[in-house]
Formats: structure tokens, sequence, C-alpha cells
């Protein structure tokens, strides 16, 4: 047997033994006497009695075993010309002092602290402070504009808000306080104060309610790490559903500290001595697991990066960061290889550094198409993993475990089931399907630990969302199939939710802007193919009727809207006039079939459908 079916088939049998065994990777001020609570099944919580800090477990307890000097965060940002390296007891110093500032604020056990930070290490200290005081923090990505920060902000209801003054962007300097301001004034909720770090890109004018980042610490009283319930909330991440209104994930303390433990040294093969670099962003799930609680949490070195990979300044721009920081293990988005490779096809940049500390590179964030892999792995000659997860699972639910016990990889397929996820593929039945067979991809509960326990606020729409579909699983969302060797091809989601350039988005909230324009009597956003970011959104709009829109003017008046609502990240560039939409008789759009056509995958027309020359007229407009 090996270690790989070991583990997986012991975690199957004995979830609550085999994560209770784990558990003693982290410090805790109760240790745990139980792996899984089942009282409230399907709503399962792990290590229910245990009681622990998860930022002293990220950065006290480090400090505490003689290991201070080492470096924790390397911020790297071309964009602004400057590399900081921040060891352990610096880390530790500025933790509990920002934890001293949000505490003198009134921010206590529970409570919401929202995050709207670019890529800086103050980012890691807000988030690390919040744990350290049992408060929830709530990053969101700087990409969405005021109007998705407003419904985080009432979903949340943070106490304080904590904001740089501005972001940078290649082409631009982002300021963040106006974008705050403006979601403030399509809020109920209001925070009771905001602390600001001001950069010198654009520093902002403070109001009556703000706090200079600088100022507050100077003063500050450092604050110690408050010990929490292992199933305590440890923070929020909103991220996209098949409808527009976001899905608050909770990520517990307990649970998830294990899971990062076990993760970084199990699947990525990383200890405390690696220098590790997740090119992600702190505002998605892939930064706060692996640039933030995976690498600190084991008291490894992380590389926080606020650039590019290709323009800043050019496509050598991530051999140069693995050269100089001497990393060993790098993690980024297919879409991000795609566009160095773009660039430099022949990797010719690649010679100009080196990259012989490489030992893996991790992609993950969205499906790792054939070429892709083949150019990564022919330039790079070391393994190129693809891993599949998902802001609910926090982790990876298939990867090849590169430390536990590294398999063949076959390109297309992220590998194997981690230990923990017990995947099937069921069919529209639910009866579950044998190897080469496509169906929904669904996970036998409970869950292991680090995985979301529920919604924010909102066990309902939990079980609704993800646990009703196939009774005793949960439902991914995801499509597709399992090989004879067990390996887990993963092709694409279910329903309405796309994947552009690594960033989630929801159709069905990009449809709320476009139908909202006056002209648009319906409309359906469908993700059609896209060699560089993998997917784009393309709305196609039925006008009304008399309606005399000039298409030009039509089209970007509805793209300026998606970005003023939504935010650059959602990338909606076009927008095409269509005389109908095909429907079924009972009047719903048939996106999944003109998804299908788009792809070149066309569906046999449905019988139910309601008129086929609509079809028929629609078709050659959304083939790309
Ligand atoms: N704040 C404000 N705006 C942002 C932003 C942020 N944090 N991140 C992106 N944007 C803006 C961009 O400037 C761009 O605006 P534009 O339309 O005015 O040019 C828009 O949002 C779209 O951004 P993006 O989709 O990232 O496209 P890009 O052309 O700027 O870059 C890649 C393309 C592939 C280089 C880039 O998407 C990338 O590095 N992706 C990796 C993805 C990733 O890390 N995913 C996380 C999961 S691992
Ligand atoms: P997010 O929650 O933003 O991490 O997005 C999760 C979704 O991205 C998944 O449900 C998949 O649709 C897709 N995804 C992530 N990683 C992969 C992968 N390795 N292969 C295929 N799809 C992926």
């Amino acid at each position: 047997m090996s270690a790989y079916t070991e583990a997986r088939d012991v975690a199957r049998e004995d979830p609550s033994g085999f994560w209770l065994a784990e558990a003693d990777r982290i410090d805790w001020a109760v240790p745990p006497s139980v792996g899984l609570d089942t009282t409230h099944e399907p709503l399962y919580r792990w290590f229910p009695d245990g009681e622990l800090n998860t930022c002293a477990n990220a950065v006290d307890r480090h400090v505490a075993a003689g290991r201070g000097d080492t470096v924790a965060i390397i911020h790297d940002s071309p964009l602004t010309g400057t590399v900081r390296r921040i060891t352990y007891a610096e880390l530790l110093d500025e933790v509990s002092r920002f934890a001293g500032v949000l505490a003198g604020l009134g921010v206590t056990v529970g409570d919401r602290v929202l995050l709207y930070l670019p890529m800086v290490p103050e980012a890691v200290v807000a988030m690390l402070a919040c744990a350290r005081l049992g408060a929830v923090h709530s990053v969101v990505f700087g990409g969405f504009a005021p109007a998705e920060l407003a419904v985080r902000i009432d979903d949340a209801r943070p106490t304080v808000i904590v904001a740089a003054s501005c972001g940078i962007e290649p082409s631009r300097v982002i300021e963040y306080l106006p974008m705050v301001d403006e979601a403030l004034t399509l809020t109920d909720h209001q925070p009771r104060a905001r602390v600001v770090l001001q950069r010198e890109q654009a520093p902002a004018v403070l109001g009556p309610i703000d706090h200079d980042w600088a100022e507050a610490m100077a003063r500050a009283v450092p604050h110690d790490p408050v010990p929490v319930k292992a199933t305590d909330p440890l923070y929020i991440l909103y991220t996209s559903g098949t409808t527009g209104r976001p899905k608050g994930v909770v990520r517990d303390n307990g649970g998830h500290a294990v899971a990062m433990a076990w993760s970084f040294e199990n699947v990525y093969g990383m200890g405390p001595d690696d220098v590790w670099w997740a090119a992600s962003d702190v505002g998605w799930v892939v930064g706060h697991s692996y640039i933030v609680y995976a690498p600190l949490i084991t008291g490894a070195t992380t590389v926080m990066y606020e650039g590019k990979p290709v323009g800043t300044p050019d496509a050598g721009a991530f051999w140069r960061v693995v050269a100089d920081h001497g990393v060993r293990g790098l993690f980024t988005a297919p879409t991000a290889i795609r566009a160095i490779k773009k660039e430099d096809p022949s990797g010719s940049h690649l010679d100009r550094y080196d990259a012989g500390t490489l030992r893996a590179l991790y992609l993950a964030g969205e499906r790792l198409d054939p070429d892709t892999y083949l150019w990564a792995s022919e330039r790079l000659q070391v393994p190129v993993v693809d891993n599949w997860w998902q802001t609910e699972t926090g982790w990876p639910i298939a990867a090849n475990l590169r430390g536990l016990d590294p398999m063949p990889i076959k390109p297309g397929s992220p590998s194997v089931p981690v230990p923990g996820f017990d995947v099937r593929i069921v069919g529209s039945d639910g009866g579950v399907l044998p190897a080469g067979q496509d169906g929904a991809i669904v996970i036998r509960l409970p869950l292991p630990p680090g995985t979301l326990p529920t919604l924010w606020g909102d066990d309902e729409r939990f079980v609704d969302s993800y646990l009703s579909a196939y009774p005793g699983c949960y439902t991914t969302g995801d499509g597709g199939y399992v090989d004879e060797d067990g390996y887990v091809y993963v092709m694409g989601r279910t329903d309405d939710v796309i994947n552009v350039a690594g960033h989630r988005l929801s159709t069905g909230s990009m449809e709320a802007v476009v139908a909202s324009h006056p002209d648009v009597a319906e409309c359906a956003v469908i993700g059609v193919h896209d060699d560089l970011k993998g997917q784009i959104p393309r709305a196609f709009v039925v006008l009304k009727s008399g309606s005399e829109a000039d298409p030009e003017a039509l089209q970007s008046e509805i793209v300026a809207a998606v970005r003023d609502q939504i935010g650059p990240v959602a990338a909606l560039k076009e927008v095409v006039i269509v005389p109908g939409l095909p429907k079924t008789r009972s009047g719903k759009i048939l996106r999944r079939t003109m998804r299908g056509i788009a792809d070149g995958r066309p569906e046999p027309v449905p019988g139910t459908i309601e008129d086929v020359r609509v079809l028929e007229a629609i078709t050659p407009l959304l083939r790309p």
C-alpha cells in the first residue's frame, strides 16, 4: 500500500481519528479530545472542544522557538521598485501592535473587520491582527467596484474597515478610499472607524472616522493572542455564486490551521526552511491559504509580489523573483503562465536568471490546459502540478501530493483526490457513474477540516446551495470524470459561474447590470473561450421593440456599466445584439446550450425548445 492510498483510506474510514492525529501540528490553548462533531448533521464541525489562536500559531510560536530572525515575508514590488524583508520577530511586533490598534477601536472577539488592501505586507499584518483578537476578517479584492464592496459590507457588518489609500496597477494608481466612501453611501451598515494605510503614490484625505495607520501604530499598545474555540470563525471570504448575491464562505480557526499545516507539507512538499511564493492576491482564497496562513503556520518564508507576470517589466518577471529570493515552490494560475508564454514563446527570459532553486510549479484556479502544462514543463524542467479546489474548500480537493507521495502526472488532470476528500462522479439521477463517464463532481460528507462549515449567517443557503442536490454529498459545481487509475478530470462548471484569468465571477451579476440598460429587453451573459484568460464573458442582448440604439454606443455603455458596478476584473468587453434568446417552453433561457455552441460542442436541441429559429439565428453569433 502506498503512503497515498493508506492516508486516503484511513481518512475515509475514520475521518475523526485521522485528523485528530494530525491536530498536533498546531499549538492549542486547549487540545481537542474529539475530531469530528456530527451532532448537527449535515452541518459538521471539527475539533469542537479545542481552543487555539491562529495568529499565535502563525507568528508567536516561531519566535518562541528561537526562529525570530527567520524571514517571514519577502515583499517584492516591481510596481513601487521596493523589496522589503520582515522577520518573524518583526512580524510579531507589528501584528501585536496592530491588534492593539484594532482593540483600541473597540474590536473584540467575533467582530468583523473588512480589509480593502492591495498586495502590501500590511494586508497580512491586518489579517493576523484580527486573528489575534479572535475577530473575523473579510478581505475584499481591490479589483471590485464600490457596489460589490457595499454588498459585502452589508452582509458582514464590520466594526472597522482597514483600507489603503491606493492600489497600483501597471497602467494606473487606483484610489481606494473614494471607493470605500462610495460603497458606504450604498450600505445600511456603517463601520465605527476606518484605519487608512497611506501610500505615497496617492495619499488620501482622512475623514472624521479615519485613523492614520502609521500614527495609530506609533502609539499602539501590543495585544496578546486571545484563545478562541476551534469552531469560531477566522474569516469570511465572499465568492461568486450563480445568483448576483455573493456567498460569504466561512472559515473556522482549528480545522483551518490543521488543514493549512497538513497540506503545505503533504500536498506542496514545503517545510519551515523553504521560500515559497504564491503569486496570487490576498483578496482570493489562494492568497488567504497559501500567501498567508499555510506558509506562516509552518514557519516558512512567504513571498508577496505586487506586480504582474508580464510587463513589470517583462515576461522574465517571475523568473527574476524566483532567482532573487531562492524560491523553491511557485504557485500561480495557468493564465499567468499563458501570459508569459504569449510574450516569450521560446522561454528565452528564463536564460537570464538562475531559477535552479525551483522544485515545482503549482497551478490552480482554472483548468490547466495540456498546452500550457507542456510548455511550462519543458521550459522549467520541474514538475508542473495542477491542483483543483475552490474558495469553499480552502485547500486542494485533488492534487499530486508532492510531499506525501509524488505520482506520475497526467496532462489535463489535477491527479487524485486528496485524503479527506471522498470524490464521486454522479449522474443527473444521483447515481455514481463508472470510470470515464462525465457527470457532476461531488464530495461525500463530511468534508475534511478547513473546508467551509457554513455561509456567513445563512445555514439554510449553505444547505440549499451545496448539500441538497445530492443527499449526503457536497456539490462542487464542477463537472468532469475520473479515469481507471482514479485520476480526476475537471472539465468546467455546471452552473453559471465563470473563470476569467483565474478570477471567479458570476454571469448572473453581470446579467443584472446588462439588463438594467434602458434599451435592453432581455439578455444572457455566457463565458466563451479565450486563449489568454481561459474564459471571457460575452453578453447577448435583445433590444426593446422600437429601440434604435447604436450597437457601438450600446456596447460601450454596457461595458462601462459592468466595470462601474462590478469592477474591472469582470472584463466584459463584448456585447452582441441578437434577435432573440433560445428558451425552453417554460421561458427559461438555454444558457447551457448557448455555452455548448460557443465552445464548439453543440448539444442536441432539447425537444422543449420554444423556437428553434431563434437558436438558428444566433448560432453564428455565438461562435468566437
Ligand atoms: N485592483 C484594481 N484593478 C485590478 C486589480 C486590482 N487588484 N487586479 C486587476 N485589476 C484590473 C486590471 O488592471 C484590468 O483593468 P483594465 O481592464 O483597465 O486593463 C482588469 O482588472 C482585468 O484584470 P486581469 O483580468 O487581471 O487582466 P490583466 O490583463 O490585467 O492581466 C493576467 C492578465 C493573466 C496577467 C493576470 O490576470 C494575472 O496575473 N492573473 C493571475 C490570476 C491570479 O492570480 N488568480 C488567483 C488564483 S491563483
Ligand atoms: P475559486 O473559488 O475562485 O478558487 O474558483 C474555484 C473554481 O475554479 C472551481 O470550482 C473550478 O471551476 C475552477 N478551478 C480551480 N482550480 C481548478 C483546476 N485545477 N482545474 C479546473 N478547474 C479549476
